[in-house]
Formats: structure tokens, sequence, C-alpha cells
């Protein structure tokens, strides 16, 4: 398949977004916001994309306002040559991958802060991360235009929280959410997943040892969410240098659940395996236990 366009101007993006849905709907544009250094899992929304929209558009671009000081910002790892021919060879069509400078202008003042759904979970251990986050898919979105807009389940906070951002600033953009992609034993694919050591590697199967083992007792109709958490947080907790959270929280507005867990909660995990910090979760009630 033909290498993608790949183009650095917020500008020339906005003109060619316009022009690829001329007349028709929104939906002719599918989008893909992602940091690069792609895998499986960033290719199975392209694919997802491509299936609903006639033009396609991801952006590469490792967004400074959501690293925390002292996280991964410099190290991030970066292949924007290996990143264009994987999106080329899913049918990508243009590759935004911009400058900071071309999002952030000089002098820019402005974040968008999402209230509650951006304060427990990885909002809690990431001060300001879903500002950011917010800040820069708001820029994007302004930028694509009207579209359909692929984020996967993986962050499933951070599609809580633009969804939010979408809905609440009228943002012509409709949002989809995309199952996990995981490794073939069980790992949830990660462009941090390149920091752990081959042993690193192996202890970090924890986590999803974890999710499967609830997601099982939740499917024998266990249903007392600090018992779903004690089961998911044994594996990960004997793996874990440290734990920032393993919770039940409302799949939608990611309230504390304190009774029964209904039919849908999510589960969701955070903890460091050596000095790498990993995510992962299932929808108890929706996914199927993760180990198959
Ligand atoms: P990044 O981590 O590159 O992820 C881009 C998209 O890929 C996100 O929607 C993420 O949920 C999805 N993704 C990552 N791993 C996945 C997996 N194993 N299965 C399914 N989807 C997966 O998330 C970001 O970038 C940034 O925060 C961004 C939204 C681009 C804003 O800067």
């Amino acid at each position: 398949m033909a290498l993608p366009q790949i183009v650095g101007h917020a500008s020339d993006i906005r003109a060619m977004c316009a022009a690829a849905r001329g007349n028709g709907s929104a939906r002719s544009v599918g989008f893909l916001p992602t940091m690069g250094a792609l895998h499986a899992g960033h290719l199975a929304l392209a694919l997802a994309a491509r299936k609903q929209a006639s033009y396609v558009v991801a952006s590469i671009f490792v967004n400074p306002t959501q690293f925390g000081p002292g996280e991964d910002l410099r190290r991030y790892p970066r292949d924007l040559e290996g990143d264009v021919a994987k999106l080329g060879s899913v049918g990508v069509d243009l590759v935004f991958a911009p400058e900071p400078g071309e999002l952030y202008l000089a002098g820019d003042q402005t974040r968008v802060r999402v209230g509650d759904l951006a304060e427990p979970l990885c909002g809690s251990s990431r001060p300001g991360h879903f500002e950011g986050v917010a800040t820069v898919v708001a820029k994007l979105f302004n930028i694509v235009g009207p579209c359909a807009a692929f984020f996967g389940k993986k962050d499933y906070q951070q599609l809580l929280v633009v969804r939010r951002v979408a809905r609440d600033l009228f943002l012509p953009v409709e949002i989809e959410g995309c199952p996990i992609v995981r490794e073939a034993d069980g790992m949830a694919m990660s462009s941090r997943n390149v920091y752990l050591s081959p042993e690193e590697r192996i202890r970090a199967l924890a986590i999803v040892r974890g999710l499967d083992a609830a997601a099982r007792l939740f499917a024998g109709g266990e249903r007392r969410p600090r018992e779903l958490e004690r089961v998911a947080r044994g594996p990960v907790g004997r793996a874990a240098s440290s734990v920032d959270y393993v919770e039940v929280r409302d799949a939608e507005t990611l309230a504390p659940v304190e009774g029964p867990v209904g039919d849908r909660a999510l589960l969701a995990v955070a903890c460091r395996i050596g000095t790498t910090r990993l995510i992962d979760n299932v929808v108890l009630g929706e996914d199927p236990p993760p180990l198959g």
C-alpha cells in the first residue's frame, strides 16, 4: 500500500481534511490520535477507522503537557519512519506529525480541564495528566474538523475524558471506543512495554493474571467490590514495585462502588514493574476474562 503523506502544519491538515470531507458527513473522515511508537493496538484502531471512513488521518505527537515532571517525556520511544510505514500498511491516508511549537504556539495559555471524571485513578497518580490529554485532543479535533475519532479501551479513563470533552465543548467529533489488543500471552500492548527487561516482562503478566482471576470470580457470581479488588491485587502486589491502584469503579462515571457490583463495572489496575508504569483493565460484565 502507498505510504501516507506526512504533514507538519495544522493549516494543511485542516484544508486536506475539509477537502476529503467534501459534502460528505463527519464520518467520512476517521481520525486516530497517537503518540507514535506504534504497535498492533494502534493499528487495530486504524483498521476500525478504515472500515468506517473513506479518509483516515493519524496524528503522531508526544504531547508534553500530559507528562508530569520526572515522567518519561524525554525518553518516550520515537520512530516516525517505522510508524509511517505501519500506518501505510493499514491504509492510513494522512499523518499529522507536528513539532511541539505547531500545537503550542508561543504564549499558549489555554487548557481544557475536566472535572470529576479526571480526578480518580490515573488522575490522582498523575496530576495534570488529563488536563494535558484533554487540551491536546481539543486542539487536534479542531484542526481535523468533523470526524469519527478512535480511541482504545486500554486507556479507559482517557476514553471517558475525551468523550466528555467532545460532548461538553460541542466538538463535531464522534468518539469510538475499541477493544484492548493483547500479546499472545495476554499482556496488554503498550508503547511503554519496550522499557521492560525480559525478567520484568514476565513479571508484568501478573497484571493480566490479576484481572483475569477477578473477572472469573465475577463470572462465577462474586459481586463484592472489595473482594474482586483483593483477588486482582494478589498477583499485582507480589510482582509490582509499587501499586498505584487496583479498583472497581462505575464504568460510566468512575464513581467508587460501595455496594454490590451491578451488571457492569470497571476493574482497573496501574502499577510499576521496575520503574515502568503500566495500566490495564477489564469491564466486568462486558469483557470476557482476558486470559480466555
Ligand atoms: P497512545 O498511548 O499512543 O495511544 C493512542 C491510542 O491507542 C489511544 O486511544 C490508546 O488507548 C490506544 N491504544 C494503546 N494501546 C492499546 C491497546 N493495547 N489496545 C487498544 N488500543 C490501544 O493515548 C495516547 O497516545 C495519548 O494520550 C493521546 C490520546 C494521543 C493524546 O496525546
